[in-house]
């Protein structure tokens, strides 16, 4: 194992992705695209933020990393962390001990669509599917908007739109451009990881002429399954193997399309495809991509099986249960809710408080009602059952941990209901991931073991609703914690923290 240190210089540039509009974005070291992050599993990574954004603070978040005794490094402002001032630096320092495609973001509201976000991957010297692939190719997808967020963010969230319409993105990108070509040689394997890295829209994604077969979704290996479509949410990931032609007697499209479904008004000229190709040949045309007229080849990810056939976790002590919904306050906007209350961001991070509150740790109460705080024991078995009672689809995500998805219902399907008979037909071995889609009016139920003390956030991913406070936290084994850390949070934490944090939005 290695340790690998990233020095980080954030700061606004300039970029023209869709070639459409050029726009102040957030780059690093003067990039945008950012720089991946690309470590091997057992890597200990040491990344130095220094914000120079100079009007809003940052801080990343290593999306899908377990964040095992290094909860502090999490990054999500108000829970385990202050924001970085501008001007101030801040150390992340974690060890990766599992494989797979994630990706990392800033955790400031609103900001990452700005372009703070890129590919992070584990490489796994162990990786069972090494011998099926020749070479690895990294694809993100995402929407992209004109405007930037603290412009958009403060329009949605306003008396000016109270039914809480979403800001439509103005173009799909693949590899943040609209023009990308992928070499192939003829009759190699490739793997492709592939991630939505977009504030909000979901992205059919398919390979014209060649078939993908899944290896992992979200750094769970999976057994292979073949799938022509795939539906990758915000926040997700797949790695697809797929194989090349013999020959090189033309070139293919793929295409990453934007799910209309998620947008309330479909803005004229908006072209919701972003294309790419698979290149055999340099010379010959790169083709258009063909139109399709339905989206029912699209795989369910509900069907696939974890590699290491990990049983359901059956015996459940902790059940939550979540109703959601999107309504009014009495300030005219549109705000978002999980049993009545709309996630508000506390003045002290919750971590702090943890740590700071001795045997108090345990009681929900001290944490702030708006957190919506949920503590859990420690090496439980805990269940979250989700019921969406809002038309719209959204992907949630659980920081720290990866769950079974137990049940996830079709559209219109209502509350979960523990009594009926086929809602509770549950798989014996449940796919595990760590963003999963809910559909609209329907229900998702999900489990996992409370065997990583830290304070995680549960939130929909769609950055709009994070904003309207679609989130709770949980406060894992909070006594536990407590001696874990204890002498452990860095000077840095303290030193960003301080009183008159630029508020972002
Ligand atoms: Cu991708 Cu709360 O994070």
């Amino acid at each position: 194992t290695a340790t690998l240190t990233y020095d980080f210089d954030v700061a606004w540039t300039h970029a023209n992705p869709d070639g459409q509009y050029n726009r102040p974005v957030i780059g690093i070291n003067g990039q945008w695209p950012i720089p991946s992050i690309v470590a091997t599993k057992g890597d200990q990574v040491i990344v130095n933020v220094k914000n120079s954004l100079r009007n809003e603070s940052t801080s990343l978040h290593f999306h899908g990393l377990y964040m095992n005794g290094t909860t502090h490094m999490d990054g999500p402002v108000a829970v385990t962390q202050c924001g970085i001032l501008p001007g101030s630096s801040f150390t992340y320092n974690f060890t990766i001990d599992q494989p797979g495609t994630y990706w990392y973001h800033s955790h400031v509201r609103g900001q990452y669509p700005d372009g703070l976000r890129g590919p992070l991957i584990v490489k796994d010297p162990e990786n069972p599917f090494k011998g099926q692939y020749d070479e690895e190719v990294v694809l993100t997808f995402s929407d992209w908007y004109h405007e930037s967020m603290p412009k958009l963010m403060s329009g949605f969230i306003s008396i000016a739109n109270p039914s809480g319409a979403e800001p439509v993105p103005q173009a799909a990108l693949v590899n943040d451009t609209q023009n990308l070509s992928v070499k192939i040689e003829p009759g190699k394997t490739y793997m492709f990881r592939m991630i939505n890295i977009g504030a909000f829209a979901a992205q059919y994604v398919w390979f014209e002429d060649h078939t993908m077969r899944i290896v992992e979704v979200d750094g769970i290996y999976t057994e292979p399954m073949d799938a022509e479509m795939l539906y990758v949410t915000a926040a997700q990931r797949y790695s697809v193997l797929v194989t090349a032609k013999n020959d090189t007697s033309s070139n293919f499209a793929f295409v990453g399309s934007m799910d209309e479904d998620l947008f309330d008004v479909f803005p004229d000229g908006l072209n919701p495809n972003v294309t790419g190709w698979l290149v055999y040949d340099d010379t010959k045309a790169k083709p258009e991509a063909k139109l399709i007229d339905s989206f029912d080849s699209q795989f369910d990810d509900f069907t696939l099986v974890p590699y290491d056939k990990e049983s359901i976790y059956s015996n459940v002590d902790q059940s939550i249960t979540l109703d959601m919904k999107m309504d009014n306050l009495n300030d005219g906007a549109n705000y978002a809710f999980f049993n009545d209350i709309t996630y508000v961001a506390p003045k002290v991070p919750t971590l702090y408080t943890t740590l700071s509150t001795s045997a108090n740790a345990t009681n929900p109460l001290i944490y702030g009602y708006n957190t919506n705080p949920f503590v859990l024991s420690q090496n439980q078995v805990v269940e979250i059952i989700l019921n969406n009672d809002d038309p719209g689809k959204h992907p949630f995500h659980l920081h720290g941990h990866a769950f079974q998805v137990i049940a996830r219902s079709e559209e219109e399907a209502g509350a979960f209901d523990p009594n009926n008979a086929t809602q509770i037909a549950f798989a014996a071995t449940p796919i595990r991931r760590d963003t999963v889609l809910v559909r609209p009016n329907g229900h998702i139920v999900l489990r996992f073991q409370s065997n990583n003390p830290g304070i995680w956030l549960f939130h929909c991913h769609l950055e709009w609703h994070m904003a309207s406070g679609l989130a709770i936290t949980l406060i894992e084994a909070p006594l536990t914690l407590q001696s874990q850390l204890s002498g452990k949070i860095p000077q840095d934490h303290w030193d960003v923290c301080k009183a008159g944090d630029v508020p972002v939005v």
